[in-house]
């Protein structure tokens, strides 16, 4: 664990492939969370798993909400744009290439990461979101040009409404990005089958294999 760069952190270097995969937990995580899906959804891939620095109660959130799937915009974008400030510099002090970053998130963290791809618009190669919605409506469409977006979501998932889930795929598409949505008949928790989806869906773009 580290507490350099403004966010406790933990780095996992990678095999040398120049690959990093940036982990976001979901609410009431933390760093360690998502280490183990990280290595196995790209191997090799050096993990950089920042903790997210707002508390709700005690547990550890990337941004504020107002309720359950409201969030406090205000503090999402400011959140969003503190997050990015440490990516890129986590990415000089750590000599990674950021031309192969790749983000997991997570509920919360897939949120974070989404909000990630609309307000910096190259930063991330590609993304996989578990259980996302929608981070804010954007004023003006980014340009994601064939940006790889892999969207796991649940259909009796009790905290996001399906249609709120299409409406993020749909406004990623209008910007351009390769959305591949992927629905299954399960909740808000993750399932090993959609972790290895995820992972066959990494395995075949390119400069990542
Ligand atoms: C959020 O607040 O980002 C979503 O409601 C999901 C979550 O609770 O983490």
């Amino acid at each position: 664990m580290s507490e350099d760069l403004g966010f406790v952190h933990r780095f996992e270097p990678g095999d040398g492939s120049g690959v990093t995969l940036l982990l976001l937990h979901g609410t009431g995580g933390d760093e360690n969370d998502l280490i183990p899906l990280g290595s196995e959804i790209l191997p090799g891939a050096a993990l950089l798993s920042p903790r997210g620095k707002t508390l709700e109660h005690g547990a550890p959130r990337f941004f504020r909400r107002l309720a359950e799937g409201v969030f406090d915009h205000e503090d999402l974008l400011l959140r969003t744009h503190e997050l990015a400030g440490f990516i890129e510099a986590a990415m000089k002090q750590y000599e990674l290439d950021p031309a192969k970053l790749v983000a997991a998130g997570y509920s919360n963290g897939a949120n974070i990461a989404a909000s990630l791809t609309l307000l910096h618009p190259g930063l991330l190669r590609a993304a996989v979101l578990f259980r996302a919605m929608v981070p804010f409506e954007p004023e003006t469409t980014p340009d994601l040009a064939g940006m790889p977006v892999f969207i796991a979501a649940g259909r009796r998932d009790q905290m996001i409404p399906p249609d709120n889930t299409e409406r993020l795929a749909e406004t990623l598409r209008e910007a351009g990005a390769d959305v591949d949505l992927r629905w299954r008949d399960i909740g808000h928790g993750l399932t090993y089958e959609e972790v290895m989806e995820a992972k066959g869906w990494l395995a075949e773009i390119p400069p990542l294999r």
